[in-house]
């Protein structure tokens, strides 16, 4: 089995007696709000799918993330994983001091000891991290959203938010289950969209080559126009039903936020599913984009940055997919020979607009049970 990131797998998940003890003191200690993002962070980190973050980062780690996307003692971490509070919070906190970790719903999730607080730059965050201070761009719009000071330490979980992990496992569980089905390589597929025939293809041309498919779609935070998870669940599994060997193949959520970083979010995107047990992760065209802030390729080309050592886990790199017609098959360019008038490539974006128009994508571009699920939620859902 892979080596978690950065060697060991952490676990900050409280339980038993310890677990009671502190959740009655956590009442009176003061206390931070957790967006949905934030809980999900805190969540990630205590997991272990983090490793070997802890906590939320140091300003040292922080800035060495954003410089050169690595931690402080040189493993590397492409995106900051930070928490934010208000400077007149930050006023009344003080170092050392543990604090409670509420949800929006008022319950106390975990505790995080601090450790530090520190000012930062949106600006700069931006820049670094999303390449662009586009306030149209999704992550540089929730980065200026944020508060002032970023509060660090390591964190407990307390307690498990239900509605986001349904149908999540933990890296430990996960890994329990790729070693009890004997599998010693697996492909990570990461997805935020619903699957199709440019995706299936991927995961199958992977999967000639390795034991397992973990399909892994991210269900934390995504913009608004992006497909509800539980629909995008739902089509997953009649897709997996009518169409992947049941035997080879499982499903499992990240409930992650989505931070359009592409490139960056590519790099994070690999490393942390080598915590749940992957051995390769695939990476096509535009991984983790929006609009066109992000070359096709560049999501493959940020991997040269690092050594294979450094960063663990295969990357398996495809071309962009498409249906061509006179091949009859799912291909590349590097596969078919024919036009760009022979080829059907449809985006997210346009399916979303042919569903809400009630239109039918082609089945080759899309297979016909999923859109009927997609079609028929859709309807429900608007
Ligand atoms: S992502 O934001 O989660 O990366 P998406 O769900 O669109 O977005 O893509 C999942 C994976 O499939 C990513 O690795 C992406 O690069 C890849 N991908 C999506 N569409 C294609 C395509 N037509 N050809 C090749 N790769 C693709």
């Amino acid at each position: 089995m892979i080596s978690p990131h950065g060697g060991k797998l952490v676990d900050r998940v409280v339980k038993g007696k310890e677990r009671e003890e502190l959740l009655k003191k956590a009442h009176s200690y003061t206390s931070i709000k957790l967006d949905s993002w934030g809980l999900s962070d805190l969540v990630l980190i205590s997991t272990g799918a983090f490793s070997p973050l802890t906590g939320f980062m140091n300003q040292k780690d922080y800035l060495q993330v954003l410089k050169d996307m690595r931690l402080s003692n040189g493993t590397v971490w492409s995106l900051p994983i930070t928490l934010s509070i208000a400077k007149e919070l930050r006023d009344t906190l003080s170092i050392g001091e543990i604090v409670s970790l509420k949800g929006e719903d008022g319950t106390v999730y975990g505790t995080l000891k601090i450790e530090e607080m520190f000012e930062y730059s949106k600006e700069a965050e931006a820049l670094f991290v999303f390449r662009t201070l586009d306030k149209l761009h999704p992550g540089v719009q929730k980065t200026f959203q944020k508060e002032d000071v970023y509060v660090a330490g390591p964190v407990k979980l307390l307690q498990l938010p239900i509605a986001l992990l349904k149908d999540f496992q933990t890296p430990k569980q996960l890994r329990k289950r790729i070693e009890e089905l004997g599998w010693s390589t697996v492909a990570a597929f990461q997805t935020r969209n619903p699957i199709h025939r440019a995706h299936e293809y991927l995961q199958k041309t992977a999967l000639e080559n390795v034991d397992g498919l973990l399909i892994h779609p991210l269900v934390g935070d995504t913009k608004k126009d992006d497909i509800p998870a539980e629909i995008r669940m739902k089509s997953y599994r009649v897709l997996l039903d009518e169409y992947y060997p049941e035997d080879r193949v499982l499903l499992s959520t990240f409930p992650a936020a989505m931070r359009y970083a592409g490139p960056r979010e590519a790099v994070f995107h690999s490393i942390v599913r080598k915590n749940f047990g992957c051995s390769h992760f695939i990476v096509g065209r535009d991984h983790a984009g929006v609009g066109d802030y992000y070359g096709t390729y560049d999501a493959q080309e940020i991997f040269t940055e690092f050594t294979k050592e450094e960063i663990g886990i295969e990357i398996l790199k495809f071309e962009h997919a498409f249906y061509c017609i006179k091949c009859v098959a799912m291909a590349t360019s590097k596969t078919c020979p024919h036009g760009d008038d022979l080829h059907i490539h449809l985006s997210g974006t346009k399916v979303r607009k042919m569903l809400k128009d009630g239109m039918m994508p082609p089945k080759e571009f899309s297979r016909p049970e999923v859109i009927e699920i997609l079609m028929n939620e859709m309807k429900h859902d608007s």
